[in-house]
């Protein structure tokens, strides 16, 4: 298996929109399965109270690569430090954090405190392409994200090439400095995936090859251009 090598202090990648639906949940556990897959030490934090990435990693069947989850929607409990309840293993090398729709104001800056990275999945369709752009004037203005220090990126989810609304979200984009690293399609591969704990990458029905593809590109793109190959 290949490996993105190893850094002393965890990488923290936050998956994150307003919008419900758009795909952060799917965007994570792929990530975090695909992290998993290069042998690189993964922690999967969800802080969304419905907790499907938690779900998710329940169904994850044993004998494939191990993440560690933590349920951080989850009441901390008595006597229990915050940061005692999001404790992370001895040498995690990356987290991927899973988060709700809807954060703003207090709750978006808590939630983004200390991330490396911020991943934006968005939809092409003109509600989600406009609760978008509302959304990263929050993220600029309120949260008051510095790109220097942050890395924001886009990722265009369950995209149909050669539509009228995939074209709308290439002009919305267009107009954005901020880079698109993923195109991910509109594929059955992810709900599948997702129902039985795999990344699309561990689908072994031989229609995932173009997802397995965009996959390396993304974790290529965050790993700063290194070729991976993903198993
Ligand atoms: N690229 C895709 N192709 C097909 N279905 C997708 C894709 N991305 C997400 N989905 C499905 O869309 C639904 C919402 O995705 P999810 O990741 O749960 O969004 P969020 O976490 O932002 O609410 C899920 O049922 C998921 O399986
Ligand atoms: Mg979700």
């Amino acid at each position: 298996m290949a490996s993105v090598g190893s850094d002393t202090c965890p990488q923290r990648i936050t998956i994150i929109n307003v919008k419900g639906g758009c795909g952060k949940t799917t965007v994570a556990t792929n990530l975090a399965s695909a992290y998993a897959s290069l042998d690189m030490n993964t922690a999967l934090l969800d802080f969304d109270p419905q907790g499907s990435s938690m779900y998710w990693l329940k169904a994850r069947p044993l004998k494939l690569p191990k993440l560690h989850g933590i349920a951080a929607y989850r009441d901390k409990g008595p006597g229990v430090t915050r940061s005692f309840h999001l404790r992370l293993p001895h040498q995690t090398e990356r987290v991927i954090i899973d988060t709700p729709a809807g954060l703003t104001g207090l709750a978006l800056i808590d939630q983004l405190r200390g991330t490396d990275t911020i991943l934006i999945p968005v939809l092409p369709s003109s509600i989600d392409i406009h609760a978008t752009a509302d959304f990263i004037r929050d993220l600029f203005l309120i949260a008051k994200v510095r790109p220097q220090r942050t890395r924001v990126c886009i990722i265009c989810n369950r995209v149909k090439p050669n539509t009228l609304s995939f074209r709308a979200l290439e002009r919305f984009l267009h107009a954005l400095d901020i880079p698109v690293i993923a195109q991910l399609r509109e594929t059955q591969n992810y709900v599948m995936s997702s129902e039985i704990g795999l990344g699309v990458h561990e689908l072994d029905n031989k229609s995932n090859q173009q997802d397995i593809d965009a996959w390396q590109k993304l974790i290529s793109w965050l790993e700063f251009g290194k070729p991976v190959a993903l198993q």
